[in-house]
């Protein structure tokens, strides 16, 4: 008892506080210490951690992400031929035109990718979407009538950046020609089926 006592005493003596209110204020700190510890990782726990591939079961396969091709010049093409490097067919390259020009995206297949966030621009003529910063798929075309000088700038700031960033593989034309050379040396202008 005497050391109980003893201990009360010295507690109001050193902190000023009642035992009670010293006790409280203890257990708080108490909780409040591991509410915050529960937030970050032991670090031994942390180092014991296997790197991800570890966790991989043998049995698996070990999923192989699809190798990025070099980019291919692939000369005139209409908007309709252009739809189908939308990455549906995995085996094509992803393309995206702004003004004309058709840049290969693939390397961004996280962006325009199926089910990236703009999957959408794949495999189109996005230059008014990109001016308008719209996603209605109406916008996915390369009219730029009755638009404002400051949504031009916006366009030409997407075209620096994929002139930058991506490699130009191609333009868009209205229709395919070929000219046919004949045997005079005259050529012959033949619309491509
Ligand atoms: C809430 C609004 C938006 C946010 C937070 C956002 C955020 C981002 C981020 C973080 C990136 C990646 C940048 C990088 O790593 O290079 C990006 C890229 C991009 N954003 Fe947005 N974005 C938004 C709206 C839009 C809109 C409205 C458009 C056009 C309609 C747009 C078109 C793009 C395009 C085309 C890229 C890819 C550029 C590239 O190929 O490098 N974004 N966005």
């Amino acid at each position: 008892m005497g050391l109980y006592s003893t201990a009360m005493e010295t507690i109001e003596a050193y902190t000023g506080l009642s035992p009670a209110a010293f006790f409280t204020i203890a257990a708080l700190m108490f909780v409040t210490y591991r509410i915050v510890c529960s937030m970050f990782v032991d670090p031994e726990e942390f180092n014991d951690k296997k790197p991800i591939d570890a966790n991989i079961s043998s049995t698996q396969p070990i999923p192989i992400p699809a190798p990025i091709q070099e980019p291919v010049q692939l000369g005139d093409m209409t908007e309709e031929e252009l739809r189908a490097y939308n990455g549906s067919d995995p085996s094509k390259p992803l393309l995206m035109a702004i003004k004309g020009q058709i840049y290969d995206v693939s390397p961004s297949r996280m962006f325009y990718g199926p089910g990236g966030p703009y999957a959408l621009f794949a495999g189109r003529e996005a230059s008014r979407a990109l001016a308008l910063m719209s996603f209605d798929p109406r916008d996915l075309t390369a009219d730029l009538e009755g638009l404002s000088e400051s949504e031009l700038e916006v366009l030409q700031d997407w075209e620096y950046k994929f002139m930058e960033k991506y490699v130009k593989v191609g333009q868009i034309v209205t229709e395919k020609i070929a000219v046919l050379q004949t045997d005079d040396g005259e050529a012959n202008v033949k619309k491509e089926e």
